[in-house]
C-alpha cells in the first residue's frame, strides 16, 4: 500500500495492464494451471495477494471453492468485476485469519502467485509465512513463485519458510515445471507443513 500510496494511479494501472492482455488473448493461466494440476476436485484454494483475480478466477472456473485476499481494495473490485464466483477478500496477509471472518479454513492449496512475496513489508515476510501455514491443511501445499533480483533472496525464503513450519516439497524455476538450479532467475517453491 506504500507503493499505491506514493502513486495513486498504480492500482488502475495494474488493473488495465492485465485486461489488455486478457484482451490482446495472451496466456494469464499458466500458474493456475500448475495448481489445477496438484488439485483434487473441488479444492478447497486460498489465493494469497490475489491481486484482480486472474488465478484465482481460472481456478474458480475449473471447479475449486477459492477464496482470494488482497490488500488493495482497488484490486478486489477489479476481482469481483472481472472474475465473479470466488470469495474476493480485502485483507492482510501478515493478519490472516479467515476462520474469524467466517470464512473455512484450512486450504488444500495455497498459491501465491506473481511476486507476492517481494511485495511485503521485509520485516512481515515470516509473520506472512506462518498465517499462510496456519491456513493450510495437514496434508495440503502452498506453492509460491517470485523472481530473482527483488531483494528477497531464494535462501533467505526458504530460511523463513522453514522458520513458518513449511519444508521445500518441490522446487522449480518456471510455473511450466522446469527444474531449479542454481542459476535459476525464479522459484516456484511447493512447500509442505513440516
Ligand atoms: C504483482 S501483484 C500479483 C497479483 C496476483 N497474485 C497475480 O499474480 O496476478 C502483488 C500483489 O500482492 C499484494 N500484496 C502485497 N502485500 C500484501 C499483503 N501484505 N497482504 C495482501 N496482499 C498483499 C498486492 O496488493 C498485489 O496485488
Amino acid at each position: 500500500m506504500q507503493k499505491v500510496a506514493a502513486d495513486p494511479g498504480h492500482s488502475q494501472w495494474y488493473i488495465e495492464r492485465f485486461r489488455a492482455m486478457e484482451r490482446a488473448g495472451q496466456d494469464l493461466a499458466g500458474e493456475a494451471r500448475l495448481v489445477a494440476a496438484m488439485a483434487p476436485r473441488q479444492a478447497r484454494i486460498l489465493d494469497a495477494g490475489c491481486g484482480p483475480g486472474r488465478v484465482g478466477g481460472y481456478l474458480a472456473g475449473a471447479g475449486h471453492q477459492v477464496v482470494g485476499v488482497d490488500v488493495d481494495p482497488a484490486l478486489i473490485e477489479a476481482a469481483e468485476h472481472d472474475h465473479p464466483g470466488p470469495q474476493w477478500l480485502v485483507g492482510d496477509l501478515a493478519e490472516l485469519d479467515l476462520p474469524a471472518r467466517g470464512i473455512a479454513a484450512p486450504f488444500d492449496i495455497i498459491v501465491s502467485a506473481g511476486n507476492v512475496m517481494t511485495f511485503l513489508a521485509p520485516s512481515t515476510r515470516v509473520q506472512v509465512l506462518t498465517r499462510l501455514r496456519a491456513h493450510l491443511c495437514d496434508d495440503g501445499r502452498a506453492v509460491i513463485g517470485f523472481g530473482a533480483g527483488r531483494e528477497y533472496e531464494f535462501g533467505q525464503f526458504l530460511d523463513d519458510a522453514a522458520t513458518a513450519g513449511f519444508a521445500p516439497d518441490l522446487l522449480l524455476s518456471t510455473w511450466d515445471l522446469r527444474p531449479f538450479t542454481e542459476d535459476s532467475d525464479f522459484l516456484v517453491a511447493i512447500l509442505r507443513p513440516a
